[in-house]
């Protein structure tokens, strides 16, 4: 007689375990996870009904070594990465209160000694670990764990997202890497269709649900007319970031699900509505969900929709989390089952969490609202742009058409006034004076009639008006395509008035130093043309806004 030996389970906990992504993987790829660490209740509450297993709600921070669990063959966690992103690339991070808890991480794994260990972050901290594990860096102390870290690209592990992220532990990469081939690619399209099925099929897992039963599913009020404007614009003529697809692309995985975006904001994913004509809307939070490796029956217990929408984009795909579990534990590639085999007995838990109402398009804003957006047609790469704002620094807040260019490092701004468009105007000849009036004249007949005193209330929602600055926007876009075009067939001149513009208004000397230069001479028509604009524009704008403070008596 053969006994059959079982083989032991492996066991593992949580750090900073959110709803649980890592668990989920774990569970499906056979590991206990003994206990989960989290100091969000609802997060703990979601972990725990779908994962079935303890979720304790504290501070990691003041977590005593002694309270954790012995026996741990595995240590996983996703310390928090607020300090590390890329937004916070510009100095807003606070390196070293982010370190805390990455250092925090390393003491427990120090303690534990499990057999292996694996934590998540931005791609970020690949670097700042590479950096800190240096003789005097701050993880220098952790240098005998074996530190590995690699970034990845999710959606090479089957998550129909690009999630860029940094793993850092001390198992086989290659293993993990290997088991790319066991994984079909997915797209932000099919994602969408499948969750839009009568009888729904999950795009990861398999699961069937008809769609009735699908929570967290409720369609967002479409995008109004203005919330379009701003979206498309923070995607497609930032003033900063380079241009991205609006709306975005179905043929591939989508961009990264973040944790916070509004419905205006750059990192909202958006798509068209099926209705004719179609609208823009943004993503369920359950296509987030799935985009994010989550299965269809997974619930996500919270009241408010923003904290939904945080569980979710926080989280680490358990669609990858499984992989990477079974790297933990060695299985070898043949022995890995398919996330559809995988998660065959996964259970919606009960009772179901509720829908949480979806945001509603913004409906106060305040009296100074900024109004920042460049003008398309006289917009290049990396920062060259003609914008329209409204100075809200000024009372009453006046507004502007202002010009940019140089490089990230040092920005240089050209003020565009009545000076300049009269020293501008001596530097062509009288026949292409004649076709740029010519170009501009529906621009000036626009603003003979323009109502901008009333600009500010109607973009701040405080009251009837005329004109939208969105209308004033367009005219400026359309008349800097007409006027690019004139110049263009003047290419000799132009080059010419703007080595001239620049001489007058920077002196000789530092004209030629100025950064960028080379890459306005290559543009000299859409740069030329962009201050005729600009400054006719600003010409119309000041006259207005002097008569409106007279008006109000403010002006001397
Ligand atoms: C990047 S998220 C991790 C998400 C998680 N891996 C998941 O799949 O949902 C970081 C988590 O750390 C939690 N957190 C931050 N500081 C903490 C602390 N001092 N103690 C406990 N949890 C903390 C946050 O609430 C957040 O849920």
């Amino acid at each position: 007689m053969t006994t059959k030996i079982k083989k032991k389970r492996w066991k593992a906990i949580d750090l900073y375990s959110g709803v649980g992504g890592w668990a989920l993987g774990l569970r499906l790829a056979g590991v206990d996870v003994v206990s989960s660490y989290e100091h969000w209740g609802v997060a703990n509450e979601t972990n725990f009904k779908n994962n079935h297993h303890q979720a304790q709600t504290v501070d990691i921070r003041r977590l005593e070594l002694a309270d954790l669990p012995n026996d741990i063959d595995i240590v996983v966690g996703s310390p928090p990465c607020t300090q590390f992103s890329y937004s916070n690339r510009g100095g807003g991070g606070d390196l070293v209160d982010g370190l805390k808890d990455v250092i925090q991480f390393l003491s427990i794994v120090e303690h534990l000694k499990p057999r292996v260990w694996a934590m998540e972050n931005v791609p970020r901290m690949a670097g700042i670990i590479e950096a800190e594990l240096e003789e005097g860096g701050a993880l220098h102390r952790f240098s005998k764990l074996g530190i590995k870290t690699r970034v990845l690209n999710l959606a090479n592990f089957g998550v129909p997202q690009r999630r860029m992220r940094c793993i850092a532990g001390n198992f086989d990469f290659e293993l993990l890497e290997a088991y790319k081939e066991k994984t079909i690619p997915l797209t932000l399209g099919k994602v969408i269709a499948a969750l839009g099925e009568e009888n729904v099929i999950d795009p990861l897992f398999g699961i069937k649900i008809p769609n009735f039963e699908l929570r967290d599913h409720i369609e967002e009020a479409p995008l109004n007319d203005e919330e379009v404007r701003i979206n498309r614009a923070a995607k497609t003529t930032h003033t900063v970031y380079n241009a991205m697809s609006f709306p975005d692309r179905l043929d591939r995985p989508v961009r990264t699900i973040t944790a916070t975006c509004t419905r205006v904001s750059r990192e909202s994913i958006v798509v068209e509505t099926n209705e004719i004509p179609k609208k823009i809307r943004r993503l369920t939070v359950r296509e987030r969900a799935s985009l994010q490796g989550f299965p269809i029956t997974f619930q996500f217990y919270a009241d408010r929709y923003s904290d939904k929408l945080r569980m979710v984009g926080n989280a680490i795909p358990p669609a990858f989390t499984y992989f990477l579990a079974h790297a933990l534990i060695k299985t070898p590639v043949e022995s890995v089952l398919s996330l559809v085999d995988a998660g065959k007995d996964l259970k919606c838990p009960s009772p179901p969490a509720a829908d949480a109402a979806p945001d509603r398009a913004g409906s106060k804003y305040s009296e100074n609202r900024r109004f920042r957006f460049a003008i398309p047609s006289l917009q290049l790469k990396s920062g060259v742009r003609f914008e329209l704002v409204n100075r809200i620094e000024y009372s009453p807040i006046a507004w502007g058409v202002d010009f940019y260019f140089g490089t990230s490092k040092s920005i240089i701004a050209l003020s565009l006034n009545d000076g300049l468009l009269e020293r501008a105007k001596k530097l062509f000849s009288s026949e292409v004076l004649e076709q740029l009036n010519f170009a501009m004249e529906d621009l000036d007949s626009f603003m003979q009639t323009a109502d901008i005193t009333g600009m500010q209330r109607i973009w701040s929602h405080r009251g009837p008006g005329v004109t939208a600055p969105f209308m004033l926007l367009d005219q400026l876009d359309s008349a800097g395509r007409c006027l690019n075009a004139v110049l263009s067939a003047h290419e000799f001149s132009t080059q010419f008035a703007l080595g001239e513009i620049i001489r007058s208004e920077f002196g000789d000397d530092r004209a030629l130093k100025l950064p960028g230069l080379a890459k306005l001479a290559r543009n000299a028509p859409l740069v030329v043309g962009g201050i005729f604009v600009g400054a006719t524009v600003n010409s119309y704008l000041n006259r207005a806004n002097t008569c409106f403070k007279k008006a109000r008596g403010l002006a001397h």
